[in-house]
């Protein structure tokens, strides 16, 4: 069954290493998250934007195929089904349609705004037993039509929304959605130590997991960061993947139009990105 984030969060942060957040759209890219996970033996936790939940239907039916997933592919590890940069509507229907975690976005209103949106939805999450991830500061660049500026989040306003009881906080410290440019700055490890002092045992949150260089990923979690988002990496290997089986015509060969598989270059190189990013987040046989 599918499990809050907090406890294999809390246990990351306590132990120094990352859970990953992959975000899914579809069957397949659900499947080769969970296979990779089971074969790791790595907690994970699934990652649901506001339109791939629309692209799938609906959040209901999410719920319904991970948990099939679950049950049919014999799934042992932990994971938690998490709604990604969600509103508060969005987080309102996915608490009610049995995801098990849920992110809160409040970066974009004023604080005090986020800090009495984060707070209602904190007490909906304990009442039923779910994680609540809050943001603070934003993530720059966009993601499914989320759009951020990428000011680094303010460390005493990290505290006031960690006091608020959330699971974990994602602060914006130069992180940002998609590539990175080339003349990105890196990530503000000032910010970041600044906010763990001040937030304790909170597990941080950071995103836009794509392209950021292994040392800079290492420092992080070195100073608190317990959860780590990718997306844009697992479409680009996929898109690759794709791309190379189309292009070699190996889809005009024998019944190689069979979508099981035209889909199933991708697949394996979704599993061989999440593989890639458990060993270096540290989370493989920490289950
Ligand atoms: O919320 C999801 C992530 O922050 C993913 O970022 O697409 O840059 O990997 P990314
Ligand atoms: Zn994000």
């Amino acid at each position: 069954a599918l499990v809050s984030a907090k406890e294999m969060l809390t246990k990351a942060k306590a132990g120094k290493y990352a859970v990953g957040q992959f975000n899914i759209n579809n069957m397949e890219w659900t499947k080769a998250v969970l296979l990779t996970a089971q074969e790791m033996n790595s907690p994970v936790i699934l990652g649901v934007s506001e339109g791939a939940g629309k692209y799938m239907c609906g959040y209901k039916t999410i719920v319904g195929m991970v948990n099939g997933m679950l049950e049919e592919l014999n799934i042992t590890v932990p994971v938690a089904l998490h709604l990604d940069h969600g509103s508060f509507e969005g987080a309102k229907a996915c608490i009610n349609a049995g995801f098990s975690s849920v992110m809160f976005d409040g970066s974009h209103y004023p604080i005090e705004e986020n800090i009495e949106k984060t707070k209602i939805l904190v007490n909906a999450c304990d009442v039923l037993g779910l994680s609540l991830e809050a943001e603070v500061g934003s993530i720059g660049g966009e993601e499914d039509g989320v759009v951020g500026a990428g000011e680094c989040a303010d460390p005493g306003e990290c505290k006031t929304i960690a006091e608020l009881g959330v699971t974990m906080l994602a602060a914006g410290i130069g992180n940002i959605h998609g590539k990175y440019p080339e003349n990105w700055a890196g990530l503000s490890f000032d910010t970041l130590d600044a906010i763990q002092k001040l937030t304790g045992d909170m597990p941080l949150v950071l995103h836009g997991g794509t392209g950021i260089p292994e040392d800079m990923i290492k420092k992080a979690i070195s100073l608190g960061v317990a959860k780590i988002n990718v997306n844009t990496e697992c479409q680009l290997s996929f898109a690759a993947a794709t791309r190379e089986y189309v292009e070699a015509g190996k889809d005009q060969q024998g019944k190689g139009f069979d979508p099981r598989k035209l889909l199933a270059p991708g697949f394996e190189a979704i599993k061989a990105t999440v593989k890639e990013k458990m060993e270096l987040f540290g989370s493989v046989n920490k289950a």
